[in-house]
């Protein structure tokens, strides 16, 4: 038997530049023009972020190829839209030397940074985010992929953006909901890294809910800021980056359990809560930050219970099934204090034992 090894240098580090802006969309072409000179571009987005104008502010009359993706939203983040993107490239006859933009939410910046890491073996991808969650959370970290007919983000990889570029007015023609339940990732952020975030996001929510450009170019800040840490020290989420997951152990199995009737924000808030009582059970909590938790998730109009139509049962098997599952047993991050995830042994993320956990989602039930 013959054995030989390739050994391939280590991957170059990679960093990018997050640009955060308010009516900054209509400049942009050019500014990434004048980033990727002598390159074609080629912008994925949805039909309504179409309708809504955006891609024509972008484009500015330029004639840019483009797909957008119909309908828009989850139902299309499959590999049958990702394939049709990556023929619809190759039709328009690009070649290696090709940055794919995607404008739009977090299905739409899943699915480019899919199709850009794939197209003639991986190409650059740039983010312009135009959704609460989008700018706060997805486009920043490098998770892209799609769904299957059977799980969420079944096949996917890590593909890092060359930039980003958040435009807070986008925000403007969001649908009131998922503006909403986007913001849940905001406070999520706060609740796990940072007090002082947590009291500008009390202080200012009401600016918020009047979609304030300042204030959110503030929060689209922090969120940048607290994300990027996270994912700069462990970007594969092999053991800090799944603090990222605060709520959405819980969450994921709600979600699932309503059949996603409610947003992905929605079953957060109510993981988050759900988690509190579990702390609470363990004997973590001598503060009011469970209290202050529920009061701004309130503010947001989110759910903070369990559905009275789930059944305890059907989450209990969920939360079994659970993908992230350590050894098909869930994990759950708990906060020690607001602002700061508990750590033990150099771990972020903790069994619980199935006692408290089904105490806990009892205490949940509306
Ligand atoms: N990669 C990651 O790290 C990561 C993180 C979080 C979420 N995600 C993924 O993101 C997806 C959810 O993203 P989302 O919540 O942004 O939803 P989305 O992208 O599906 O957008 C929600 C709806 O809003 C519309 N829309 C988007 N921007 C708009 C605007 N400015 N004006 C008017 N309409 C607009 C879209 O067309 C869509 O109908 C999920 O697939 C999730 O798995 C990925
Ligand atoms: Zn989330």
């Amino acid at each position: 038997m013959n054995e030989q090894f390739v050994k391939i240098p280590a991957e170059q580090e990679r960093s990018y530049p997050i640009t955060i802006g308010t009516g900054i969309l209509s400049g942009l072409l050019a500014r990434i023009e004048r980033l990727f000179p002598k390159k074609s571009l080629f912008i994925v987005t949805d039909e309504k972020l179409v309708q809504a104008g955006h891609l024509a502010t972008l484009t500015g009359g330029k004639n840019v190829p483009s797909y957008a993706i119909t309908p828009a939203g989850e139902r299309s983040k499959t590999m049958a839209t990702a394939t049709a993107i990556l023929e619809a490239m190759e039709q328009h006859r690009l070649s290696r030397d090709t940055v794919v933009i995607g404008l739009g939410g977090g299905t739409v910046g899943d699915i480019a940074g899919f199709a850009a890491a794939v197209f003639k073996r991986g190409v650059p991808v740039v983010h312009i985010p135009t959704t609460t969650v989008a700018q706060a959370d997805s486009s920043v970290g490098g998770k892209t992929g799609v769904d299957s007919s059977l799980s969420k983000n079944a096949f996917g990889c890590f593909w890092y953006p060359s930039a980003v570029f958040i435009d807070t007015a986008t925000l403007k023609t969001l649908d009131d909901l998922q503006y909403r339940s986007g913001l849940v990732e905001s406070v999520k952020h706060a609740a796990i890294a940072d007090p002082e975030y947590f009291t500008f996001l009390e202080k200012n929510i009401d600016m918020v809910l009047r979609r304030d450009t300042k204030i959110l170019e503030q929060i689209a800040g922090w969120n940048c800021r607290i994300k990027a840490s996270v994912v700069e020290e462990d970007p594969t989420e092999k053991n800090k980056r799944r603090i990222l997951n605060y709520g959405h152990t819980i969450g994921h199995a709600v979600e699932s359990a309503c059949d996603y009737q409610l947003l992905h924000g929605q079953c957060v808030a109510i993981g988050m809560i759900a988690v509190g009582m579990m702390e609470q059970a363990l004997g973590m909590v001598n503060d009011d930050r469970i209290e202050r938790i529920e009061a701004i998730l309130k503010k947001l109009g989110m759910p903070t219970e369990i559905p009275s139509d789930i059944k305890m049962e059907q989450l209990m098997d969920l939360l079994l099934l659970d993908k992230k599952a350590v050894g098909k047993r869930p994990w759950f991050v708990l906060l020690e204090r607001l602002g700061r995830v508990y750590c033990k042994d150099g771990r972020w993320a903790h069994e619980v034992s199935q006692e408290i956990v089904r105490q806990a989602i009892e205490k949940s039930f509306r």
